[in-house]
Formats: C-alpha cells, sequence, structure tokens
C-alpha cells in the first residue's frame, strides 16, 4: 500500500506501507474534487495504475488491488466505475474507517481468503495517526466539514456539514503524539476556527498548549467569519501558537465576495488582519485566491491586487475559478473566459511571489527558532521550520533532529531559508 500517513488499521488484513506503488499488492488514491484539474488528474493516474496491474501481473507479481478514496470517489463514484472498470473499490471519506473490511470484502468477492481481525472502531478513532507518526509534525483532525456555502465551493456537498470532534478525543490524541516525540501539530479541519467545543478554537489551543513536549500549535483552514476574539486574543497570549495564519480571502472586490457568499467585505478583512496583527505583531499571513469568478471584471481583479498589496501576504495559494457541477456559481452568467484568466492569475502570481520573496529575504541577519524535522539533501544538513512555516536549511549535527535550537538565517530564497546554528549547536532547545 502506498500513501505516507496511513494508519496500522490496515495491519491485521496484513498490509504495511510502502515507498512506491512498483510492486504493491494495493494502491489507494487519496482525491480531491476541489478544482476539475484535481480530477481530471485521477482518471489519469488510474489509467497508469491499470497498466501497472497488467505489467504487474505479466511478471508474475501480485496483483495490484486499486482504491479510488476521498471526495471525488464521493462525488462521482458511478462515474469513476464506469470510466475505470480496474477499479476494486470507491469509498468516500465518511467511510474510511471501514475501509479495511471493504477490502476484506472485496478480496472475497474474487474468492479470496483474509484474516481480518481488527476491532470496529470510530472513525477518529481508527484512523488516528497517533498510531504511526512518521516524525516531528504531525496533522490532527479536529473538525470536518463546512456550512459556510461560498458559491463556487464544492466542500459543503462533499464532506458534509461542520463537525467538531469532542476536546477529549484530540487531546488524547495530542498526548500520545508527544509521547511519541511529536513536538508541532497542526490542528486541521475544512473550518477550523469553527471549531465548536468548548471554549472554541482558542479554548483547544489552550488545552494541548499545556502538554509536555507539545510545543509549536498551528491550525487550518480558518474563515474570516470565524476568527472570534478569544482565537485573536489566543494569538498573544499562548507561546506555543505559532505566528502563521492561513486565512483566505479569495477576492478582493465587494462585488465578487458578495457573489461568493463570502458574508465579508475586503474592508472588513482587512480590519480583521489589523487585529489580528495588533495581538500578535510578527504573524505571518497566507492566502487563498480565486480570480475569473463569473461576473469579474478588470476593476474587480484590480481591486483583489490592491488587497494583496494592503495585506502584504507571506506566502498564498491562487487559482483560476473552476467551475464545479452542481454549485451555484457554475450557473451563474457572465463566465469569464480562459484568456482573460490566465493573465489574471499571472499577474497576481506575480505580486504574491514578490511578496514571498520579500518576506523571505526580511528574515536574513534574523535569529529564528528553528524545529529540526530531517537530514538534509547533503550529509551533515538537517531541514527544519522556522515560526513562519519556512523550511530552514543548517550544517547541523543528527543530534539535534526533533529539537527547536536557535538559527542565525543567512540567506533565504523564494521556497526556504538557509542559516547556521547560533553557538555551536549546544545550546538549550528554546
Ligand atoms: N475554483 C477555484 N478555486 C477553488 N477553491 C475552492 N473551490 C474552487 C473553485 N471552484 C479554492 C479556494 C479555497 C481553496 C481550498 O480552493 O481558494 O480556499
Ligand atoms: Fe468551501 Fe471554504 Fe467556502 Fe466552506 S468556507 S464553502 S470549504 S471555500
Amino acid at each position: 500500500m502506498t500513501a505516507s500517513a496511513w494508519p496500522t488499521c490496515w495491519a491485521p488484513l496484513g498490509y504495511g506501507v510502502t515507498d512506491t506503488p512498483e510492486g504493491a499488492d494495493l494502491v489507494v488514491l487519496n482525491t480531491c474534487h476541489i478544482r476539475e484539474k484535481a480530477t481530471e488528474k485521477v482518471y489519469s493516474e488510474l489509467g497508469k495504475l491499470r497498466e501497472q496491474r497488467e505489467t504487474q501481473a505479466e511478471a508474475g507479481g501480485p496483483r495490484l488491488g486499486i482504491v479510488v478514496a476521498g471526495c471525488v470517489a464521493q462525488a462521482e463514484g458511478e462515474e469513476i466505475m464506469r470510466r475505470q472498470p480496474a477499479v476494486d473499490l470507491v469509498v468516500g471519506p465518511q467511510a474510511y474507517h471501514q475501509l479495511p473490511e471493504l477490502i476484506a470484502r472485496a478480496h472475497r468477492a474474487r474468492g479470496e481468503r483474509l484474516a481480518a481481525d481488527f476491532a470496529p472502531e470510530e472513525k477518529f478513532d481508527a484512523l488516528t495517526a497517533a498510531r504511526n507518526p512518521t516524525g516531528v509534525t504531525a496533522f490532527l483532525t479536529v473538525q470536518e466539514g463546512c456550512d459556510k456555502f461560498c458559491t463556487f465551493c464544492v466542500v459543503p456537498y462533499t464532506r458534509g456539514g461542520e463537525w467538531s470532534r469532542p476536546a477529549d478525543a484530540i487531546e488524547a490524541e495530542a498526548r500520545a503524539l508527544a509521547e511519541k516525540g511529536v513536538r508541532e501539530v497542526t490542528l486541521l479541519g475544512q473550518n477550523v476556527n469553527a471549531y465548536e467545543g468548548q471554549g472554541g478554537l482558542a479554548g483547544l489551543v489552550k488545552r494541548l498548549a499545556r502538554i509536555e513536549g507539545l510545543d509549536r500549535i498551528r491550525y487550518t483552514t480558518s474563515h474570516p467569519r470565524d476568527m472570534d476574539d478569544a482565537l485573536i486574543a489566543a494569538h498573544g497570549e499562548v507561546p506555543e501558537l505559532m505566528p502563521y495564519l492561513h486565512l483566505p480571502v479569495q477576492a478582493g472586490s465587494d462585488k465578487v465576495l458578495k457573489a461568493m457568499n463570502r458574508a465579508h467585505t475586503a474592508e472588513s478583512y482587512v480590519r480583521l488582519i489589523e487585529k489580528i496583527r495588533a495581538a500578535r505583531p510578527d504573524i505571518a499571513i497566507s492566502g487563498d485566491f480565486i480570480v475569473g469568478f463569473p461576473g469579474e471584471r478588470d476593476a474587480d481583479f484590480e481591486a483583489t491586487l490592491q488587497l494583496v498589496r494592503e495585506v502584504g501576504y507571506a506566502a498564498a495559494f491562487s487559482f483560476k475559478y473552476s467551475r464545479r457541477p452542481g454549485t451555484p456559481a457554475s450557473a451563474m452568467p457572465a463566465q469569464v473566459a480562459e484568456e482573460v484568466k490566465d493573465e489574471r492569475l499571472a499577474r497576481l502570481n506575480a505580486l504574491l511571489d514578490e511578496q514571498a520573496r520579500a518576506f523571505n529575504d526580511a528574515q536574513v541577519g534574523r535569529e529564528l527558532p528553528v524545529l529540526f524535522e530531517k537530514p538534509g539533501r547533503h550529509p551533515g544538513q538537517l531541514v527544519g521550520r522556522s515560526p513562519y512555516l519556512q523550511g530552514v536549511h543548517v550544517s547541523a549535527p543528527d543530534r539535534l533532529l526533533g529539537q527547536i535550537v536557535t538559527v542565525k538565517i543567512g540567506d533565504a530564497s523564494r521556497n526556504s531559508l538557509a542559516g547556521t546554528l547560533v553557538g555551536s549547536g549546544e545550546l538549550e532547545p528554546v
């Protein structure tokens, strides 16, 4: 089986994880439905896997099982089976915990016997990454689904309404991760700051910050509407909460934001960022942008550029609007021509690249706490993360893996930083 983050609940079926699909018994393709391009990629990957199955069979190797998981499976399961009959199993995100059972069933359907003595557990308990963290950083799902219904987006349809995982279960998983050497967790949710447990996301962050060994907390993705005062204040109060916030705005024109059903204006977003920066002045902001939403005129796009200039992003993801079947925006008039989208995307990316570059350059000469995550490309080198999520390359001994150490930044590129240990690396972790 491939895919690194898959848990060990497969083990009772006799499956382990491999690094490459070649020679695998089973490949699980985890899929994304958010834009058309991602969806189309699934079908081309499936074509390749079918070929691999044939080559593998001719060479007398194991029969390659093909499973499609994720939101494409959820949204167009029957279509997948029709377009690529080599697929053995299609399973949506709500049924991952049943995957071992479903696979066992698929084996039985082919007349194969398989010892499957796994215990039926709840989805997150069954899928907890805590069983098998692969490094010093880990993702931790705390929330799923979305009720916001942005008019361009399939998530509310594919992932359903907002649901928050009980805080006790989250804390237990976080403790288990910390005991296994994880020092940084990223709390995950499609709308993570809509977390509804006691005290909201701020309460959860504070609770997790008390866990011994867990020194860094991040969360993603957030909606501007759910950035409440307690969460903003937490950025100033909780040292473990890293000064980096992904807060998508999508567009800078109020007319477009309204048509997107974003429930905020450009102005209210900018004021929100000011408030967050007042609580944590060094916070780095990243965002998502869509260009070419239906009805977007040149002046609307200029307003997006203007907002980007006003906010100043450390990093960003920008997309051409992709028409998703069943969403309100797909039926809107005044769809924007592809060439116009291309041109706007290029202009937006040029500005965002410039800002990302400037943000990285601004770190040169600073001393930053870096969490060393893995060996670098060259011997004697380690790669770590700055508080602002930048990769940092440093000459450092392996014993510093998993440590947070002060690094003086000497060099910056578009995607990463390089620096030297302050002192001789003998410093106490900060
Ligand atoms: N077209 C383009 N981008 C989209 N996103 C979501 N739906 C679409 C779409 N139909 C982007 C948004 C969101 C990110 C996860 O994907 O920017 O924040
Ligand atoms: Fe999609 Fe995010 Fe809007 Fe929800 S808030 S509908 S996930 S873009």
